[in-house]
């Protein structure tokens, strides 16, 4: 009984944001969708530059129940709280990839979802979210957990929960997203709008000039899929982008960013050769394999590409590739691996991006969990 007015609860819950995010739909563009309508508009500083820095695949969670893996979760907050206290950005972008939700002991992945935002929130600096591939991941048991040595200790969904065993289901995008939304002002993430679900963190940010109210630059953010469901961006996806870049900057007189987690297609054509040196007009510092895209293209390279506005698109998803090459009028850019978690040994740091309003640029870099830095570049 107790457990099924609990799933009513949510469902109440989630019934509401959907219609706010419908209402907010109708009205205005989905810059003011669920979350952002109470939030103080972003904006350039007073010098009109506004810097961000993207946390790309922390995979917070993982084998808890070993030693290394709590270890690897305490270096993810240390290479956050390095490049937050050197670079001190004004934004942070959470690039996906969160929390390996495939080897989390424990039945609610918010619990490490919010762990990961912790070192930007305790800082007082806004941030946003898109999912990746692992964060809504079900668990997979590991199989030595049925060798003689048995199944170590789990942290199995209390009784009065709605999942009676421990078979870990994963926890869904919406319910990782509003849980974030709900219980952080800081936070200008959205679950988007419904037409795109299984899809959610699709929406998009104004940034405000430092002189004016009027939008300086837009940054879009995609969900790339996965996990849950296929390594896509949907056509639904690209006409959403359509109709909310029409509407927001008719005459592509805003610049425009681009966030998702998974790679297109198009960074394996423009990709240097894995393992070989990376060549200008590329940079970047490890370019260690090969770009792992997305499934199938649907549509959304064809219409950044047709924009003059778009400037560069950034992903996380390859902990093995930091580099950003040139495709057409615009940049093809890796984050860096940020966290502990996750494969690959690569020293672990942030790309930084620091955006100028007058005249318009946008710098690059990367910011090492040592304090160095490397691979400037300059990006249209
Ligand atoms: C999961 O944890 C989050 C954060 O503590 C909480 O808000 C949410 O209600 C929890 N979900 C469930 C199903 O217990
Ligand atoms: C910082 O780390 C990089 C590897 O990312 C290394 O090349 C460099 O020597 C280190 N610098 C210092 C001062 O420790």
């Amino acid at each position: 009984m107790r457990c099924w007015r609990r799933m009513a609860a949510a469902g109440a819950l989630l019934a509401a944001l959907s219609a706010a995010v419908a209402l907010a739909e109708h009205r205005r563009p989905d810059t003011s969708s669920s979350s952002s309508s109470s939030r103080r508009p972003l904006r350039f500083a007073s010098g009109g530059v506004f810097k961000v820095a993207l946390f790309a695949d922390l995979h917070y969670g993982e084998n808890a129940w070993t030693d290394w893996g709590p270890r690897q979760d305490a270096g993810s907050d240390r290479v956050m709280a390095a490049v937050l206290d050197a670079e001190k950005p004004d934004f942070v972008v959470y690039l996906g990839d969160l929390v390996t939700a495939n080897n989390l002991g424990i039945p609610n992945a918010s619990l490490y979802w919010d762990r990961a935002i912790s070192p930007t929130r305790g800082r007082g600096i806004p941030w946003a979210t898109v999912f990746g591939n692992h964060d809504d991941m079900a668990f997979e048991w590991p199989p030595e957990w049925f060798s003689p040595a048995g199944v170590p200790p789990l942290r199995c969904p209390p009784p009065s929960m709605s999942v009676s065993d421990c078979s870990f289901r994963g926890t869904p995008r919406l319910e990782l997203m509003t849980s974030e939304i709900i219980r952080n002002g800081l936070s200008y993430s959205s679950n988007g709008p419904k037409d795109m679900w299984p899809a959610v963190s699709n929406y998009v940010l104004q940034v405000l000039s430092h002189r004016q109210d009027d939008p300086a630059l837009l940054m879009y953010f995609l969900d790339s899929g996965g996990g849950s469901y296929p390594e896509v961006i949907s056509s639904a996806q690209v006409q959403w982008f359509q109709s909310q870049s029409q509407f927001l900057n008719p005459n592509g007189r805003i610049p425009e960013i681009i966030f998702w987690h998974i790679p297109s297609t198009a960074y394996a054509k423009v990709a240097p050769k894995a393992k070989s040196e990376i060549r200008k007009p590329c940079v970047g510092s490890i370019n260690k394999e090969e770009v792992a895209p997305q499934e199938a293209e649907w549509g959304m390279m064809d219409a950044l590409v047709k924009r003059d506005s778009v400037k560069a698109i950034f992903v996380g998803h390859n902990h093995g590739l930091d580099w950003c090459c040139p495709h057409e009028k615009l940049w093809l850019c890796f984050a860096r691996h940020t966290g502990y978690g996750g494969y690959g040994n690569w020293p672990r740091g942030a790309r930084v991006i620091q955006i100028s309003e007058q005249p318009f640029s946008i710098q690059s870099w990367i910011r090492m969990e040592n304090g160095t830095t490397h691979s400037d570049i300059s990006l249209g």
